[in-house]
């Protein structure tokens, strides 16, 4: 998946705003390690300064040259949660909006109990069952209408799916929660299609021009619920995790 890593921090920077509410559940400790994994263009890496020695991890070039371009002084690298070194070396790895991006959890969450110190924890927060289901039903009917067929390709898992492979790799759960978060989407009434452009950008790769303009338009009358006092209103629907290697 290419990110137009412009247009995630012109209009998508809600996204690591509304990850400020997991901060609350780092432990301070000025000399601990922690991986901010899947750090996107680095505004919560920046923030994870204040709780220890912090070096942010994404799988997209792109985003990590931004994060280097945002907060030289900061520690990042290319890499991917699924191929994480096997040495325990963090003891805190954290994650915002990232897990539903990653088909395979179980061998994602082997990689970081392997990872993490004894006694270090996992803090993560990502999609969960239900996110934005309206607004991917209606794009997948109005990309049928222009013979296209959407590829699911987000894992959104239940509490009980997460919790049970939190458990098989090792982890003691020590919070698990599931919760709605209807979410206004910025610049009004392009709101929409500017969210559908980044986040559905491998479906619309295929088609013309003309076609992408229809689709968005078709779109947005596919869930004009959605549409509230000028704003579009995503429905998104997140999971919280904290977890502990004994
Ligand atoms: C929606 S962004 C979130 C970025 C940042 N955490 C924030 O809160 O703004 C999702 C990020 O996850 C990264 N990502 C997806 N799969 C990954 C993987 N397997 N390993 C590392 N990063 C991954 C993407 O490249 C992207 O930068």
């Amino acid at each position: 998946m290419h990110w137009n890593t412009q247009l995630y921090d012109q209009k998508h920077n809600f996204v690591a705003k509304y990850g400020e509410n997991l901060l609350h559940f780092l432990p301070q400790a000025p000399q601990q390690t922690i991986l901010d994994l899947g750090c996107g263009t680095g505004t919560l890496t920046a923030e994870l300064q204040d709780y220890g020695q912090v070096t942010g991890m994404d799988a997209s070039i792109d985003m990590i040259a931004k994060a280097r371009q945002h907060y030289p002084q900061l520690k990042f690298q290319v890499g991917n949660g699924l191929t994480l070194a096997p040495t325990p070396q963090y003891d805190l790895i954290f994650s915002n909006a990232v897990f539903h991006w990653i088909p395979d959890h179980p061998t994602l969450l082997a990689h970081i109990f392997q990872a993490l110190k004894p006694g270090g924890q996992l803090i993560c927060e990502f999609g969960g069952a239900g996110n934005i289901q309206t607004i991917e039903t209606g794009f997948a009917q109005a990309l049928a209408q222009v013979g296209g067929t959407h590829q699911q390709r987000f894992n959104f898992p239940t509490t009980d799916t997460f919790g049970q492979a939190l458990t098989q790799a090792g982890f003691h759960v020590k919070h698990l929660v599931t919760f709605k978060r209807p979410t206004p989407l910025a610049a009004g009434e392009a709101g929409l299609a500017n969210w559908a452009r980044q986040f559905f950008a491998p479906d619309l790769a295929h088609l013309t021009a003309a076609q992408q303009t229809a689709v968005l338009a078709q779109l947005a009358t596919n869930v004009s619920e959605l549409w509230q006092n000028g704003t579009w209103i995503a429905d998104y629907q997140r999971l919280q995790a904290v977890a502990s290697k004994p």
